[in-house]
């Protein structure tokens, strides 16, 4: 694989059919217009994110299993399983975050339209630019100003930017937060609710235009009204960004995801997918009965 700092972002790409369509922008009075340009960033819109008979380790235990999974281009895929399945170390070995904690190894295969992130000559930074992360609990840097939390992805990879003011405006309404802070941006991230919180950090994530974005049970520390707004976020995202969600909540799963994959690890067992495929199909009419009762409540 090449190294994926070659992929440059064009100049003047659009964001899509997302971008006309303004009708389904809750938060702003400003319409999505061509995207700011960034040096150096992805190479722009949606990827797809495949893996292959992927495992993972800590020290001599595995803990995941041969995962095979594909979470295509602009789709939203749910993992979904009991707690400690493996499901939150697959979302780190997705975007390379795996490797940070010691005593930790893999195997398998990531593809990231079709290029290994794990490849020789691959730079973590740049598939983490590429593959976003958003966590459970909100991390803002609290004492930074909104702006200045929208724009520290941007920073952190020395990625540079001359129109700032129409990437922090662009990112913040992605997010669905735009309306809420744009007259007062110069407040610190830390004053925000724990619902706005997590919305800042997904435009944070989005700041740096990335291919895919992975969320680890995002809306879990929120209430139903964050929590609805955030799967508002997700639903506009679709078609633009590849999302992996992870969550416990079935009714969210079944509300905000294309495709699901049910994770499970039997006692003392390393964690598998037992199946996966079409949401709605999943809910209905599972295959095996251990989503079926996972599903409907009976364990986890
Ligand atoms: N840093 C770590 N060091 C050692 N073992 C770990 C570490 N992180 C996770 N594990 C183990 O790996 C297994 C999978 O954990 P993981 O956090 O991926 O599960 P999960 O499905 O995300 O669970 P939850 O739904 O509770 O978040 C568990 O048995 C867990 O104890
Ligand atoms: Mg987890």
């Amino acid at each position: 694989m090449t190294d994926l700092a070659e992929n440059q972002i064009s100049t003047d790409s659009p964001l899509g059919e997302v971008a006309g369509d303004q009708s389904s922008m809750p938060s702003g009075s400003v319409a999505l217009s061509a995207r700011p340009e960034i040096i150096g960033g992805p190479p722009p819109g949606a990827a797809t994110l495949e893996a292959r008979d992927a495992c993972a380790w800590f020290g001599d235990r595995l803990v995941l299993e041969g995962v095979d999974l594909v979470m295509p281009k602009g789709k939203v895929t749910a993992l979904i399983g009991p707690s400690g399945c493996g499901k939150s170390t697959f979302l780190r070995l997705l975007n390379r975050m795996h490797e940070l904690i010691p005593g930790a190894a893999l195997d398998g295969e990531i593809l990231l339209d079709g290029n290994d992130i794990y490849a020789v000559g691959t730079r973590a930074q740049q598939v983490r630019m590429r593959i976003g992360m958003v966590f459970q609990k909100p991390n803002p840097f609290p004492a930074m100003s909104i702006r200045e939390n929208v724009l520290a992805g941007l920073k952190l990879a020395r990625l540079k930017c001359d129109d700032k003011d129409t990437l922090v405006e662009q990112s913040l309404l992605r997010a669905g937060l735009w309306k809420e802070v744009r007259d007062r941006l110069d407040s610190p991230g830390g004053a925000l609710s724990g619902g706005q919180q997590q919305r800042l950090c997904i435009a944070r994530s989005l700041a740096v235009y990335p291919n895919v974005l992975l969320m680890d049970e995002p809306c879990s520390a929120l209430d139903p009204t964050s929590t609805r707004r955030v799967e508002e976020t997700i639903d506009e995202l679709r078609g633009e960004v590849t999302v992996v969600i992870v969550t416990h909540n079935m009714q969210q799963a079944h509300r905000v995801s294309d495709l699901c994959a049910f994770f499970l690890a039997e006692e003392n067992q390393p964690g598998f997918v037992v199946e996966q495929g079409d949401t709605l199909e999943m809910f209905s009419s599972p295959r095996d009965p251990r989503t079926l009762d996972y599903v409907e409540g009976r364990f986890g």
